[in-house]
């Protein structure tokens, strides 16, 4: 067997003993300011990444480094508290290590959220944006040896995000009377933002978002067949010109991403309740 998903069944393992009994329907990323949609799981079971074998600790601002595992609208679900970013020097590997454990563990559905920067200038801070594709400038965190075990050599990317989970978000959405926006993330390694002249660039060749997380859990995800809906919340619009007054910075990054995580976490909530 290969090595590498051997690691992933043993943390898989280890988590199933924590956690007894049925298998989370789905799973959830959750972004940078965005974990407060932990703290409406029911009974929730707190599982520290620390405490996985195979596991690194996750240090980004606003993230916290946990697996919460229980109940959302009455389904199972298994949240990742923080995420391990590619800007922090983890390998591949580690970056999608959660995602490639939640497989291991028999979970399905994948929904991954980030906090973005928007590069379509019609976005506006807080809004919620279903991911419909994305661009990568990440290394693949598919290269080197393929697990055949896992997955294909040569992955489809057509239909990344699962087509019939956006329109389940529309529906949703319109239920509760919340807005939605669709667009394009465009991520990259980080942890420098953009320069405005990139922000331009990126514009041009069809960016809606900017982030540096979510597109190799993505990647890995659609590798092993989960069915992904991803999305962003907007926490800054990005600058096209270089004056000093719209810098970033990480502070405002947490504080837009909370006053919109409690939409989010409703939306989510019913979506899987929905599945
Ligand atoms: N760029 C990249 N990543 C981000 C941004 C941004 O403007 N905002 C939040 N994450």
């Amino acid at each position: 067997m290969d090595s590498r998903i051997r690691t992933y069944q043993i943390a898989a393992d280890y988590i199933r003993q924590q956690i007894g009994g049925a298998t989370p329907l789905a799973g959830i990323v959750l972004g940078s300011g965005l974990g407060r949609l932990a703290d409406r799981i029911e009974d929730p079971i707190v599982i520290p990444y620390k405490s996985i074998p195979g596991f690194p600790v996750s240090t980004a601002v606003g993230h916290k480094g946990n697996f919460i595992i229980g109940r959302l609208a009455g389904r199972e679900v298994m949240a990742m508290q923080g995420r391990f970013h590619y800007y922090e020097g983890y390998p591949m590997e580690l970056v999608t290590i959660g995602v490639r454990t939640m497989a291991m563990l028999g979970i399905r559905y994948l929904f991954v959220s980030n906090a973005a920067g928007a590069a379509n200038p019609d976005f506006h801070i807080g809004d919620l944006v279903v991911i419909r594709d994305h661009i990568s400038l990440f290394p693949n965190p598919l290269i080197g040896p393929n697990m055949d075990d896992l997955g294909p050599r040569f992955l489809d990317m057509t239909c990344a995000y699962d087509l019939e989970l956006q329109q389940l978000a529309e529906n949703c959405a319109a239920r509760m009377g919340i807005q939605l926006q669709k667009g394009v993330y465009f991520g990259s390694t980080g942890p420098t933002y953009e320069t405005p002249a990139e922000v331009r660039f990126y514009r041009q060749i069809g960016a809606d978002l900017l982030g540096m997380s979510t597109i190799p859990e993505v990647i890995v995800a659609r590798h092993c067949g989960m069915r992904v809906f991803g999305m962003s919340v907007v926490t800054n619009c990005a600058n096209t010109d270089n004056t000093p007054l719209a810098l970033n910075d990480g502070d405002d990054v947490v504080r837009q991403a909370d006053a919109a995580a409690e939409r989010m976490t409703t939306l989510f909530s019913n979506m899987i309740e929905s599945l």
